[in-house]
């Protein structure tokens, strides 16, 4: 008699579809169950005893930016078989920015929890994870650095450009930009229609400098991605053809054992890093990045960050910062081009899901050739890295400005606060024309931290109040403890920390107050004493929200502050082990 194909072999074998089989019991008859019920599907066993590559499905009808996905996950597969591997794709959460109330960042970490589960339970030898829009690629390394195994990123791509009058436009600086312009009377009602047809000319992501841009970057320089994987866009021949490769190469993986904590080290956080300065990302980059690191125990240093950004210039000339569009970043060389100009600040032995290392991928890549949309070091956008990380008794943990999408002027700028006390208060009345505002003053907006609204949304690029916008006001100090858009632009403190809502100094600053924002200096600080404020902390002591039930109490009971990634408590590596950068 031969012997049964379903009995644990010696040595075990916890691969292909044995993968985690349940213990309880009977082995042999866990895995005759789960091919009697995958055979339903039409399955052989031959087609059974291969290295399985999970294949995250994230389309939805909610989300364009992932709209994409079922050409990419045919491609995936295609790879996958090709290479000698069972594909098996499977449905988890997919957040848009535009349809995830009252956030998508409340949603980060449900999308995390929801990826790391089901990449565990279900029998897979590596993971495909298909992602794009902002908060998706980030759940999904979250997710992925916490399982373990053998993981790439694929990214959907970024939308193509549309046309507006003879104007390039995409979402979605350009979508606050005509927004603001209506909101000042500088445009009609026709006209925002007209343009709304064409701020998204295709599905894909944001085709700016945005969060989902900096994410798809930030994956590649973590060394997360195929070689090239963060700039095609979404509808083109690169973006299948990377889909196929990025199939075949998890199969590899599964192979090689390369799994994610080989990839995922403090040197691929700070080439990470290196590259989120270069390339003037958004500042919720940072905030995903250290939740990323968190699930490997790594503690990214936000003073090692600021210290890099005074010798990593932005190099990259896309909007907001600059001019372009990430199809011309991808018709420029994408980001062989960038990391060649950035090699002498890069960690180049990281090792990447190639199993080459960074460096070693570079050379593959070729020589340059020219362009004008990555900058030489020489000849920078901006002479500093993207973005300066600010402290002062306003701030003790740290707050974080995009200085390069600032104006110059307002940088060393001290001014009177203007405070709402919370999102609602803002709505009844920044527009008020009785606001006592001038341009010279500094708005300041509460309760829109982690806890505050909750979820931290990208409330902190507060509107110009209407009566300034009127007067051609384009921007003024705004500072908040939430985030802001990376599609944003203006003099703007984000991430304040601690938060409002637990108490943090902000939550005391009054109207009238003087507060004093130096650049330079890495400086916002509250000019009133510690005396005054403690003294209002007592007289109307804050009151920390919570929820009754749900998701929601989950996430007011656990999640973490700015400067530890907004992650949740108990999803964070139980222990912290090394810095990002390393010491010496
Ligand atoms: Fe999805 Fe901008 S809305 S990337
Ligand atoms: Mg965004």
């Amino acid at each position: 008699m031969p012997p049964s194909p379903f009995e644990p072999t010696d040595p075990p074998d916890n691969s292909g579809m044995r993968k985690g089989l349940t213990s309880y019991g009977d082995q042999g008859f866990s895995l005759f169950l789960r091919k009697a019920f995958i055979k339903g599907a039409g399955f052989t066993d031959a087609a059974l005893d291969r290295p399985v590559v999970g294949i995250t499905n994230t389309g939805s009808a909610y989300n364009p930016c992932h709209g994409n996905a079922p050409q990419l996950i045919e491609a995936v597969k295609r790879g996958v078989m090709l290479a000698g591997g069972l594909p098996m794709d499977f449905p988890t959460i997919s957040i848009h920015e535009s349809f995830a109330a009252p956030t998508s960042m409340f949603l980060r970490n449900l999308m995390s929890m929801d990826t790391e589960e089901l990449v565990r339970a279900q029998p897979m030898d590596a993971v495909v994870l298909i992602g794009g829009c902002d908060k998706t690629v980030p759940a999904q390394l979250m997710g992925a650095a916490s399982a373990g195994i053998p993981s790439i990123q694929l990214i959907t791509g970024s939308m193509l450009t549309g046309s507006h009058r003879g104007e390039r436009v995409g979402a979605c600086t350009d979508c606050r930009r005509y927004w603001a312009r209506y909101r000042a009377d500088e445009i009609d009602v026709e006209e925002t229609v007209d343009v709304n047809n064409q701020l998204v000319a295709s599905v894909g992501t944001c085709s700016v400098m945005g969060t989902a841009s900096t994410m798809a970057c930030i994956a590649e320089a973590l060394g997360m991605t195929m070689t090239g994987g963060a700039s095609p866009p979404a509808v083109t021949a690169d973006r299948i053809r990377i889909a196929e490769q990025t199939g075949a190469q998890a199969v590899q993986m599964a192979r090689d054992r390369l799994t994610i904590d080989k990839v995922l080290t403090p040197a691929a956080f700070e080439n990470a890093m290196r590259v989120l300065l270069a390339i003037g990302g958004s500042t919720n980059g940072i905030v995903h990045l250290t939740a990323i690191a968190g699930r490997m125990g790594l503690e990214i240093d936000l003073a090692a960050l600021d210290r890099m950004g005074r010798d990593t210039p932005v190099l990259l000339d896309l909007k907001p910062s600059g001019q372009h569009y990430m199809e011309d970043f991808h018709a420029a060389g994408g980001m062989a081009t960038l990391l060649r100009e950035l090699k002498p600040l890069l960690k180049l032995d990281a090792m990447t899901v190639t199993g080459r290392t960074l460096g070693e991928e570079i050379e593959r890549a070729g020589p340059g050739f020219k362009q004008d949309v990555v900058r030489s070091i020489a000849n920078p956008i901006y002479a500093q890295g993207g973005m300066a990380v600010l402290r002062g008794n306003l701030a003790p943990g740290g707050a974080i400005i995009k200085q390069s999408a600032a104006d110059p002027k307002l940088m060393e700028h001290e001014g009177r606060a203007v405070v709402f006390e919370d999102i609602e208060d803002l709505a009844t009345r920044i527009d008020s024309d009785d606001l006592d505002v001038t341009a010279q003053d500094m708005l300041v907006l509460k309760n829109i931290g982690p806890k505050g609204a909750p979820g931290m949304p990208e409330a902190g690029y507060i509107p110009i109040p209407r009566k300034l916008a009127r007067a051609g006001v384009k921007d003024i100090v705004r500072i908040s403890d939430g985030r802001m858009s990376g599609t944003a632009f203006g003099t703007i403190v984000l991430h304040v920390t601690p938060e409002s809502a637990i108490g943090g100094p902000l939550a005391y600053v009054q109207n009238g107050d003087r507060i004093r924002l130096s650049v330079a200096n890495r400086e916002v600080a509250l000019l009133v004493s510690d005396e005054e404020l403690a003294r209002r902390a007592k007289a109307s002591p804050v009151v920390e929200p919570t929820a009754e039930r749900g998701y929601r109490k989950l996430f007011l009971q656990s999640v973490m502050q700015a400067d530890k990634g907004v992650d949740f408590d108990f999803l964070r590596a139980a222990k912290m082990v090394d810095k990002v950068p390393r010491k010496g």
